[in-house]
């Protein structure tokens, strides 16, 4: 599919230049951000009612228990509907596996939550910070500064990868093997993706599980101090996980922590390489590391949309939507409105206002918040301390060619220039 240039400007027509476009990584916030112009909400030709505005978009994450999918067609997406002959074949491709966690429906999703809070603590996370500085420093000792590297082959790819399998207790081995499992996965949510496409998705969904039971296995004889052996221990109320929803969680924890940090960490350095003054605040005060992933979090939201279907009729700005209607809920775009935020389009590290969407809010609210921060923390830390000169290299950056995961597939860096 190809973009057309709108006749007439409306939200649908922006919104169709830009998802439907073919490298729709480039830069959706030229025309997206035109959406405030237009409300907070729109029924769009997409499939979906969007909805943009900052108040909205946080409203409908924190209505109580919306769906994720529905419940007639788990695993259609607003773009594509399946027929339940279809969802048949994609789970039992997959070894019939239960739904991943962020996109499950009460009471499952509420029964799963508590357990997995139970092995994957913020304190896990939070005690990761010394070996997260050491990974970072011992990843940064290895580039010669004087040269062009890719900073998201070099670092901001391997650190969140190393990060997250530790906390899983993965060995280099299965974790590059998760890399390329979770990588697969999230193509599911690709606009473009056919039937034909999700179904080899689940075929490698149902690879990647038998991986994971091998490391299962492992547990049950000898246990270890990592979450994969927490879960077998988890327990809430009584209840424990069975094994095909312990390695759905797996799954999950992995891709929904890996690409997302990657993401927010090659952001964060291409807004300070670009925003100098900025750069420039962060070498002198180092501490502000911790404002500087908040503000790419807004900036450059690394989880552009993630969808939802109403329960029972709600109203969403003007719009009042029945039950079961797809709602789109821009992230990235939320975060640019102009009624929330003084001159959005601008990275002000420290800016005052309401934290962004970009960790999601209410029953979703993401599960790794203590993990991304230290993460861009020491990050930005590292790089302000070590490298103040750091600069572009010649060779131009390329944007990963999507929109849902925003970040970059290469990004060429002098960390200390001669
Ligand atoms: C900068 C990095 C990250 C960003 C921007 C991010 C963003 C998000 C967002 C927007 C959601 C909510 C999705 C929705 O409502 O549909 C979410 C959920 C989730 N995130 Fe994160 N995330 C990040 C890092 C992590 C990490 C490091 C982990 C774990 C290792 C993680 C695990 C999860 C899980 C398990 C959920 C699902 C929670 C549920 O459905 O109850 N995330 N994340």
């Amino acid at each position: 599919m190809t973009a057309t240039t709108p006749d007439v400007e409306t939200p649908d027509a922006l919104l169709r230049q830009v998802l439907l476009a073919d490298h729709r990584g480039h830069d959706p916030y030229a025309l997206l951000d035109k959406l405030h112009d237009y409300g907070s909400a729109a029924r769009t030709s997409l499939g979906f009612v969007a909805v943009w505005g900052h108040a909205e978009v946080e409203s409908v994450l924190r209505l109580p228990g919306q769906w994720k999918s529905h419940p007639d067609y788990e695993f259609s997406t607003p773009y594509l509907r399946l027929t339940s002959d279809q969802v048949e074949q994609l789970k039992a491709a997959s070894g019939h596996l239960p739904p991943w966690l962020v996109f499950s429906n009460p009471p499952y999703h509420t029964r799963m939550r508590a357990l997995v809070s139970k092995a994957f603590t913020p304190r896990r996370m939070d005690a990761m910070r010394e070996q997260i500085t050491a990974k970072a420093d011992t990843l940064l000792d290895a580039i010669d500064p004087t040269r062009p590297v890719d900073i998201v082959a070099a670092l901001t790819q391997p650190l969140p990868q190393y990060a997250i399998g530790e906390i899983l207790g993965l060995s280099t081995y299965d974790s590059d093997s998760f890399v390329r499992h979770s990588r697969e996965q999230s193509l599911l949510k690709d606009p473009k993706s056919t039937f034909a496409d999700k179904l080899a998705r689940m075929h490698d969904r149902g690879q990647w599980a038998d991986e994971i039971r091998t490391l299962i296995a492992e547990r049950r004889r000898e246990t270890r101090d990592d979450v994969i052996s927490a879960l077998l221990d988890a327990e809430a109320d009584g209840d424990r996980l069975t094994e095909p929803e312990m390695i759905s969680l797996i799954m999950l924890l992995f891709a929904a922590g890996f690409d997302t940090s990657n993401n927010m960490l090659s952001n964060g350095v291409h807004a300070l390489l670009t925003h100098r003054d900025e750069f420039g605040r962060l070498v002198a005060d180092p501490a502000l590391a911790r404002a500087v992933t908040d503000e790419v979090l807004r900036y450059d939201t690394p989880g552009f949309d993630t969808f939802y279907y109403t329960i029972g009729e709600q109203q969403v700005g003007d719009l009042i939507l029945a039950e079961g209607t797809p709602v789109m809920l821009f992230l990235g775009i939320a975060n640019h409105d102009p009624h929330t935020y003084a001159e959005p389009g601008l990275f002000r590290i420290g800016r005052t206002g309401p934290p962004p969407v970009s960790f999601g809010a209410g029953a979703h609210l993401c599960l790794g918040i203590n993990l991304a921060r230290v993460v861009g923390d020491v990050v930005y830390q590292a790089l302000a301390r070590r490298f103040p000169t750091m600069t572009p290299a010649d060779e131009p950056a390329v944007r990963v060619p999507d929109i849902e995961f925003r970040g970059f597939q290469t990004l060429p860096v002098v960390l200390r220039p001669e």
